[in-house]
C-alpha cells in the first residue's frame, strides 16, 4: 500500500520549521518507526519532488513500547512509534511532528529532561526500604510501568516545560512512593510538594485519561495519589 508521510521538518531550535511530503510502499503490519527506519535506509532519502532530503531526525531505544523515546505526535495524537501500526490508521497519509510541549532539538526530536526535573522537583524518590502491600501490588506495579514518554504531558492544557506544574506524570510516578515510603519526613515532604505542584494546579481537565500509550490507568493512579498525599488515606 502506498502511504504519504507528511512530516515536520526542523534542522535546530532556532531555524524555521517547515512541511515535507514523502511516499512510501509498506503493509499494515509496519510500525511507524518501521516507516521512518527504512525511509532512513535509503541511500538517497527524496521527497515526493524527487529533491534528495536529509534523513529524518528521530530518536528510539527499545522499539518495544519500554524507553518512551520514539514519543511523537502522529496523525495529531502523541503516540509511540514504534507501537502505532499503520493498520490502525483512518487514512493512508501519516503526519509526523515532534511534541509540542517540550523543547526542540531537531525534526521529530525533543529534550525531555523537563520531565526528570519535574519528577525531581516533587521528590519522587524513596528514602527508605519500601513498604511493600500485598493489597496495593497491582496499582505500585501500574505506577512503575510508566516509559516517562511524555504523552499524557503533550496533551495536558496546565503543563509547559518551563512552569513548576508537575503534571500527571508526576502523580502516577508519585503513588508508589507514597504508598511504599517508610520514612515519615520524607513522605510529608513528598505529599506536600505534590499538593502545591501537581494537586492545586491541575485544572481537572482530565485530557490525560486515555492518551497513556502502553494503557496505565492515569486517573485511577491520580485519585490514589490525590488520597494518599492530600488526604492523607
Ligand atoms: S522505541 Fe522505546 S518506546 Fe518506542
Amino acid at each position: 500500500m502506498q502511504y504519504t508521510i507528511h512530516i515536520k521538518r526542523q534542522a535546530s531550535s532556532s531555524s524555521e520549521p517547515y512541511w515535507q511530503d514523502l511516499s512510501i510502499e509498506c503493509d499494515e503490519s509496519t510500525s511507524v518507526a518501521g516507516v521512518l527506519r527504512r525511509l532512513n535506509s535509503r541511500a538517497d532519502l527524496t521527497d515526493i519532488n524527487e529533491q534528495t532530503v536529509d534523513k529524518i531526525a528521530w530518536e528510539c531505544g527499545c522499539m518495544v513500547r519500554k524507553c518512551g523515546a520514539c514519543a511523537m505526535r502522529i496523525n495529531g495524537i502523541p503516540r509511540l512509534a514504534c507501537s502505532t501500526f499503520l493498520g490502525s490508521l483512518k487514512e493512508k497519509k501519516l503526519i509526523l511532528e515532534p511534541l509540542s510541549k517540550f523543547p526542540l532539538v531537531k525534526d521529530l526530536i525533543v529534550d525531555r529532561s523537563a520531565i526528570f526535573k519535574k519528577l525531581e522537583q516533587v521528590s519522587i524518590w524513596l528514602e527508605d526500604n519500601p513498604f511493600m502491600s500485598e493489597q496495593t501490588k497491582v496499582q505500585r506495579y501500574k505506577s512503575a510501568s510508566c516509559i516517562l514518554c511524555g504523552c499524557c504531558l503533550e496533551v495536558c492544557p496546565n503543563f509547559t516545560a518551563d512552569n513548576d506544574f508537575s503534571g500527571a506524570i508526576a502523580a502516577v510516578n508519585a503513588y508508589r512512593i507514597l504508598d511504599e515510603e517508610q520514612n515519615i519526613a520524607h513522605k510529608n515532604e513528598l505529599s506536600e510538594k505534590y499538593k502545591k505542584n501537581y494537586y492545586e494546579q491541575c485544572g481537572k481537565s482530565l485530557a490525560c485519561h486515555d492518551i497513556c500509550p502502553i494503557g496505565l490507568p492515569v486517573e485511577e493512579l491520580i485519585v490514589r495519589s490525590n488520597a494518599a498525599a492530600v488526604w492523607k488515606r
